[in-house]
C-alpha cells in the first residue's frame, strides 16, 4: 500500500517557534537603521504577511510598500499634512514629520479594504484580518532576523495623508510595519497577566 500523500504539513511540535513566540518583542522603529531585507525576502515576508485567516477569502486588504527614495516623497504629503493642520509648528518639525518614513529601510502600510460581502462577512471581521496581516508582518520580518514594529502615530488617521497613499472609499490604515536592523536591543516591556484577563466560563 502506498502512503497518502501529505499535502499540508501536520502541527508539530517546534520549540525553536515556541521560544521565539514567547520572547518576541517589537523594536523601535526610531532606532532602526539599514541594510533592509533584499527584494527577495522582501516578497516572501509580504507573501507571509498576506498568509493569514481571511473569513470567505475576500482579501479584504492591500499593501503599498516603501523603499529608497519613495520614504521621503511620501513623507512630503505627512509634512505638508502636518503644517497645515498645525500652521504654527516650527519648520524643523516639517522636516522632522517628512522623515518619518526614513526610520527604516522598509515600510509597508496595510490598507483594510474591507467589500460588500453578499454571503454576509461583517466589516468587523475583515478589519480583524488586516490586524492580522500586520502582526503577521512583523513575526515573517522578525523570523528572518529583522527589526519589526506596527505604527500608526498621527498620519495613519489623516485623510490627505491617506489620499496619497491611494486609500479608497471605505479603506482605512491599519498600519504602517517598519522593517530593519535595529541598533538596539529592545528593552522587557510589562504584559499582563494572563490570570487577569481569563476566565473560565462556567454555568
Ligand atoms: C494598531 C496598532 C497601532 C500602533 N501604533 C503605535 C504608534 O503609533 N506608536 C507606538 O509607539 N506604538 C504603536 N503601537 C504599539 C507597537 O506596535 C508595539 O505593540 C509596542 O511597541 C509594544 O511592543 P510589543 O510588540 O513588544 O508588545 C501600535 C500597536 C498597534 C496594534
Amino acid at each position: 500500500m502506498t502512503d497518502k500523500p501529505t499535502y499540508f504539513p501536520l502541527p508539530v511540535h517546534r520549540p525553536a517557534l515556541i521560544d521565539f513566540l514567547s520572547t518576541r518583542r517589537s523594536n523601535l522603529a526610531k532606532v532602526m537603521e539599514g541594510p533592509g531585507p533584499d527584494p527577495q525576502t522582501r516578497d516572501k515576508i509580504l507573501e507571509i504577511g498576506a498568509r493569514v485567516p481571511d473569513h470567505r477569502k475576500l482579501t479584504p486588504w492591500r499593501f503599498v510598500v516603501f523603499e529608497g527614495q519613495a520614504r521621503s516623497d511620501f513623507g512630503q504629503y505627512i509634512a505638508s499634512a502636518f503644517m497645515a493642520e498645525n500652521p504654527k509648528a516650527p519648520a524643523d518639525r516639517a522636516i522632522f514629520e517628512g522623515g518619518r518614513l526614513t526610520r527604516a529601510p522598509l515600510v509597508i502600510a496595510v490598507i483594510s479594504s474591507p467589500v460588500e460581502c453578499p454571503r454576509g462577512t461583517p466589516r468587523w471581521e475583515q478589519e480583524l484580518s488586516s490586524a492580522a496581516v500586520c502582526f503577521n508582518l512583523c513575526l515573517a520580518a522578525q523570523a528572518h532576523g529583522f527589526g519589526a514594529q506596527w505604527l500608526t502615530e498621527w498620519y495613519a488617521y489623516d485623510d490627505s495623508v491617506n489620499a496619497a497613499l491611494g486609500a479608497k472609499d471605505g479603506d482605512r490604515v491599519a498600519g504602517y510595519i517598519y522593517i530593519g536592523v535595529p541598533r538596539a536591543r529592545a528593552l522587557p516591556r510589562a504584559r499582563p497577566s494572563v490570570q487577569s484577563v481569563t476566565e473560565f466560563w462556567e454555568q
